[in-house]
This record gives C-alpha cells, sequence and structure tokens, in this order.
C-alpha cells in the first residue's frame, strides 16, 4: 500500500531549477530537469544545509555549504565531501499536479 501526497503545482516547479517545499512533516527539494520533475529530501546528509539553495546543474545538485553533490535521479553523492546517499520519492503528474509517494 503506498500513498501518493499532492505536493505542488507543476507549474511551481521553474525549469532547470529547485524549489524547497514543506510535505507534512518532510522538507522535500523537488528539481525540474528537461521537463522531468525528481524529488528528495531538501536536506543535506551531510550537514544542516537546504539544497534548495543550492545550485542545480543538469541532473547534480550543489550543496550551499560544502559544495557536496547529488544526482537528483537516485540521490547518490556525486562529489565529495557528502557520502551519504539523499533520499528520494518517486514522483507522478496528474493533471498538472506532482504527487509523491512518501512511503
Ligand atoms: Fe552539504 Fe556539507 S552540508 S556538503
Amino acid at each position: 500500500e503506498s500513498s501518493w501526497i499532492d505536493a505542488a503545482s507543476e507549474a511551481e516547479v521553474p525549469d532547470d531549477d529547485v524549489i524547497g517545499l514543506q510535505v507534512g512533516e518532510h522538507n522535500i527539494a523537488l528539481y525540474k530537469v528537461d521537463g522531468s520533475v525528481f524529488a528528495t529530501d531538501n536536506i543535506c546528509t551531510h550537514g544542516h544545509a537546504r539544497l534548495c539553495d543550492g545550485f542545480l546543474d543538469g541532473h547534480e545538485i550543489e550543496c550551499p555549504l560544502h559544495q557536496g553533490k547529488f544526482d537528483v535521479r537516485n540521490g547518490s553523492p556525486t562529489c565529495a565531501p557528502v557520502t551519504e546517499p539523499l533520499k528520494c520519492y518517486p514522483v507522478r503528474i496528474a493533471g498538472g499536479r506532482v504527487f509523491l509517494q512518501m512511503d
């Protein structure tokens, strides 16, 4: 049993950019790359920094605090000092809304 949460309007997520939003108790980052939306936890796994304040380059988000990087498609660390993967959430777009599978 999975639950899909209506998190945002698709139009709220700018192209090739990142926004942060609160979804229930989760602080989520939403990214749009080449028209596709991806969702991860917004807090870096290295320290307390919000990835929505970082820099998105292609599918890589750079943390604003120590410039670690993650692949937003799967949460993999791609640049030191981050080593722990970032939690990702499956995304479904329907009726112009972004739904996230939260568990
Ligand atoms: Fe993100 Fe250090 S807090 S790289």
